[in-house]
């Protein structure tokens, strides 16, 4: 039967800007997006805690019939992805798949830099666990990556205050630490599905000549290319284009804030 939607997962709204590219490219299918903003922000949490929410929340989502969860969030990549696939997939759930943002975007990005410096902007989780650096090494070893953990900017979205004037300390702040690391960067990487929200500002800090990477796009085509080469996967997958919205947290709350990260105006319900 077709039915079965697409899940799409962050530890609050960050994951809606993948999604509304997503949606954009893949309007036909079904879609559940679930935010856990009553245990956001992740980016400072142990591995074992991550691990342990990300679980719950994909969990979740195969109950609601999802065959295919994305984790639209590079701290939960970067700290669940590996042990859900590898153990509790295997283990628990052998045809569902979930699927991280960190590898699409390291698989391209050499089409970014010409420099071959690369920034990647991140949470302390994400940046601490170093996933963009072995990911990237991978596919690009001739690219140097400059990491730089930002942990006031994910609070500061999440409570609608960064484009306040008393957001720029903190976002000139990371911005000059990790141009000092090098001269020659030309290409940073938001790494964090929270930050395209900052761009009107960052785009005031960096050069022109820098390229500032955000992922939706990049995390759209590589799921357009997964189902392409998964018929069978595909063949499951509902296509009434549905969307539905779930948070852990207070709905009102969610869709009041949730539409600048969306585009668009939405309704959230209370994950039962
Ligand atoms: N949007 C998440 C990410 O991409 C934010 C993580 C957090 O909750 O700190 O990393």
């Amino acid at each position: 039967m077709q039915t079965s939607p697409i899940g799409i997962f962050d530890s609050g709204y960050g994951g809606l800007t993948v999604f509304r590219s997503i949606a954009d490219q893949l309007p036909g299918y079904n879609y559940i997006y679930l935010g856990d903003n009553a245990r956001s922000p992740y980016g400072d949490h142990s591995f074992e805690t991550i691990y342990k929410y990300t679980l719950e929340c994909v969990e979740w989502l195969f109950a609601k019939g999802c065959e295919l969860v994305i984790l639209a969030c590079n701290t939960a990549s970067a700290k669940a992805l590996r042990t859900i696939q590898q153990h509790d997939l295997p283990a628990k759930y052998p045809d569902r798949r979930v699927l991280g943002v960190i590898r699409p975007t390291a698989e391209v990005i050499g089409g970014f830099t010409r420099s071959k410096q690369v920034g990647v902007m991140g949470t302390r989780g994400t940046i601490n666990s170093k996933s963009y650096l072995i990911e990237i090494n991978k596919f690009f070893p001739d690219i140097a990556v400059h990491q730089q953990s930002c942990p006031m900017w994910v609070p500061l979205i999440e409570n609608n205050e960064h484009l306040q004037p008393g957001a720029d300390f903190f976002i000139d702040e990371y911005c000059n630490q990790l141009m000092m690391k090098s001269g020659d960067i030309d290409c940073v990487l938001l790494a964090c599905t929270h930050y395209p929200l900052l761009l009107p500002k960052l785009k005031n800090v960096f050069p022109d000549s820098i390229n500032i990477l955000t992922q939706g796009e990049i995390v759209a085509n590589s799921l357009v290319n997964y189902l392409k080469r998964h018929p069978e996967l595909e063949q499951k997958l509902g296509k009434n284009g549905e969307k539905s919205f779930y948070t852990s947290g207070d709905a009102l709350a969610f869709d009041e804030h949730a539409s600048i990260f969306f585009g668009e105006e939405l309704r959230s319900e209370k994950m039962g």
